[in-house]
């Protein structure tokens, strides 16, 4: 029997695979779909204080391998989150990770403390890198300091574990995922969308009402890819990686390059189901290769 348990220090994970925000809903959303108990965690959509309608529509457009989002963080504020969500999460035996969003620094410490008061929630996820809000992508994880200030803030308010959603819109990754590290996080998410747009040569108009969205999907994977390999290297705190994950062979080539755990995003809009057959793909590769503990792979990149 091949073990696929990972533990992040913070958090024990049955398996290494979670379902990345905005792209799984509430998680509830997809209960018709597959058995929530299978999923390592899942992590549910960006939550600011109060509920949010997000950018107006066209606000989502496929492009090769890809998909572009400006949503800009549709939600539906904490309350409704934990007084009408977050009781039925706690019927499944999965991590429920919570993606915290804020304007400020201090909408961010007061998302979490609200939550902190809740039961049923694993850790949050620190969104401070969504590029598609009206900021134009200028989000706290596009600098050092800015990433700094706000991850010490939440992590001097909070008791709960953080996971820091870095942004890849950056020159250097590495000193942005220093910079969480030396405020606190527990661990780093790599990485949001990158900025993006689309334009119809038709009209002469962009394709999305917000001009600018975020690329996400296999097109990214490569990218994303080569920052978990380099943050590695620079960081001791688990990092979780994101970008592209549509198969088994994914989650390791993520796991290989130093990633402790992995989301799986724009893969669940083609296949609600698809994190049950990646599950199912990591224990094949696990037998086959007689691998007897999954965790074993991490950072073990031969170069
Ligand atoms: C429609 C959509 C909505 C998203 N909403 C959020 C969000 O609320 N918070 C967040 O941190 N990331 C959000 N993301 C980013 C994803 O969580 C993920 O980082 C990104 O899509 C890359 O992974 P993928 O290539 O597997 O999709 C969203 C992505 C998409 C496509």
């Amino acid at each position: 029997m091949t073990d696929l348990s990972i533990d992040l220090g913070f958090l024990q994970l049955k398996n290494p695979v979670l379902t990345a925000s905005g792209t799984f809903g509430y998680g509830v959303e997809f209960v018709p779909f597959m058995d929530l108990n299978k999923l390592g965690g899942l992590v549910v959509k960006g939550l600011y204080f109060h509920p949010r309608p997000g950018n107006p529509p066209p606000r989502l457009m496929e492009t090769a391998s890809g998909l572009i989002n400006a949503i800009g963080l549709q939600g539906i504020g904490v309350k409704r989150f934990s007084e009408e969500i977050l009781p039925s999460l706690k019927d499944y035996d999965t991590a429920v990770i919570v993606n915290i969003c804020g304007d400020t620094d201090e909408e961010y410490a007061a998302v979490a403390d609200y939550l902190d008061k809740q039961e049923g929630i694993a850790a949050y996820e620190l969104n401070i890198s969504c590029p598609n809000t009206k900021r134009d992508g200028r989000c706290p994880a596009l600098g050092p300091d800015t990433t700094y200030a706000v991850v010490n803030l939440v992590k001097k308010t909070s008791w709960r574990p953080l996971i820091t959603k870095l942004s890849p819109n950056v020159t250097d990754i590495t000193e942005i995922a220093s910079a969480a590290q030396e405020a606190g996080t527990d661990g780093l998410a790599l990485a949001n969308t990158f900025l993006a747009m689309a334009i119809d040569v038709e009209t002469r108009r962009p394709k999305l009402a917000n001009v600018f969205g975020g690329l996400s999907g296999p097109a990214i994977k490569p990218l994303t890819l080569r920052m978990v390999y380099q943050v590695a290297q620079h960081v001791q705190v688990p990092i979780i990686g994101i970008g592209g994950i549509v198969a088994g062979s994914d989650v390791l080539e993520y796991m290989i390059a130093g990633a402790s755990a992995v989301e799986v995003g724009t893969a669940n809009f083609i296949d609600p189901g698809i994190t049950e057959k990646i599950i199912h793909d990591l224990d094949k590769y696990c037998r086959q290769n007689s691998i007897p503990n999954l965790a074993q792979i991490i950072g073990s990149l031969k170069t």
